[in-house]
């Protein structure tokens, strides 16, 4: 069987979670190839196997590079090693009972969150664990097919999902942005909302080489955590802050792999970037909902 087939075959054990993007009639996998709603409405399976859930193209400023320098950032030095444990720590201190968990992880990028939290919850929690990366960039969504198998890989847009109500125990939404009404729909009645917002600290020193001015520098998250009140009950929050050493090779890494780098001129990060290595402060606020 090829990489399409046992993706599709993974797949049709969760088609019920699906509904059709185009007309949210009910889904099933067609002979390990496509993804069919009672109106025929076709989803193919593509080589690397993910499936596009988008109704129209999509063009993000996110490039396969960006993801496969955040994946290796994340596999190869750790990065965000910390936040992976206290968020599985988190989800199993509110989730204590449940021996199963479907996760969602809304906005996946290259898909290594999503992974390195479910290993986490598996093998230090016991919990069986099913999980669904979306991301609305294909190039995020093919690096986390290639690189993550049993797990099923969409290309779809979080303010717009192809599942159906109420079929998650778990909703990650990692540094990406948020829908929380289609957020609440996708949530069990007794599911946790996860978010990861960055603050004042995050990637300070990248920051200060790239916009010099400080007044530029730091995040003000006030009223993202704001507007998660006002949606979920916050039961827990947490501040993770700390330092990881990143060699020559992975300050380049670094420099690719975010965002930030987008509004930066050369001239600006050259220094940066001969340095030997560099201390790079990760500064994130957890926040956990419920309904
Ligand atoms: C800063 S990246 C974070 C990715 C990943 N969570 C991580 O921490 O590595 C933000 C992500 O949000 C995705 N995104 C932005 N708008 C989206 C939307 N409407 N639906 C799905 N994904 C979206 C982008 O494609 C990008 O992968
Ligand atoms: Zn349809």
């Amino acid at each position: 069987m090829n990489k399409r087939m046992k993706s599709a075959e993974y797949l049709s054990n969760f088609e019920s979670m699906f509904k059709c993007p185009i007309c949210n009639s009910s889904m099933k996998v067609f002979e390990l190839k496509s993804l069919i709603c009672l109106n025929n409405h076709t989803f193919d399976f593509t080589k690397q196997g993910y499936i596009n859930l988008t109704t129209h193209m999509v063009k993000t400023k996110y490039s396969k590079d960006l993801f496969e320098a955040r994946r290796k950032l994340i596999v190869e030095d750790s990065f965000f090693k910390p936040l992976s444990a206290a968020i599985a720590e988190m989800i199993n201190k509110h989730a204590t009972k449940k021996e199963a968990l479907s996760l969602i992880d809304m906005g996946c990028g290259e898909g290594s969150h999503l992974s390195n939290i479910s290993d986490i919850i598996r093998s230090e929690y016991n919990k069986i664990t099913t999980g669904v990366g979306i991301d609305l960039s294909k190039e995020g969504i093919l690096v986390a097919a290639k690189n993550y198998t049993n797990k099923i890989w969409a290309v779809a847009d979080l303010a717009n999902t192809p599942f159906q109500d109420k079929q998650f125990d778990i909703i990650l939404n990692i540094l990406s942005p948020s829908n929380y009404e289609e957020f609440n729909r996708l949530l069990k009645a007794d599911g946790l909302v996860v978010k990861v917002v960055p603050q004042s600290g995050y990637l300070k020193e990248l920051r200060a080489v790239i916009f010099g001015k400080p007044e530029k520098q730091s995040y003000s998250n006030v009223d993202t955590v704001e507007r998660f009140n006002e949606n979920f009950q916050l039961v827990d929050s947490s501040r993770l802050c700390y330092t990881v050493t990143l060699d020559n090779p992975s300050i380049q890494t670094l420099v690719q792999m975010t965002p930030l780098s987008w509004s930066s001129t050369a001239g600006q990060v050259t220094s940066f970037l001969k340095a030997d290595s560099a201390e790079i402060t990760v500064d994130l606020e957890l926040l956990i909902g419920k309904k």
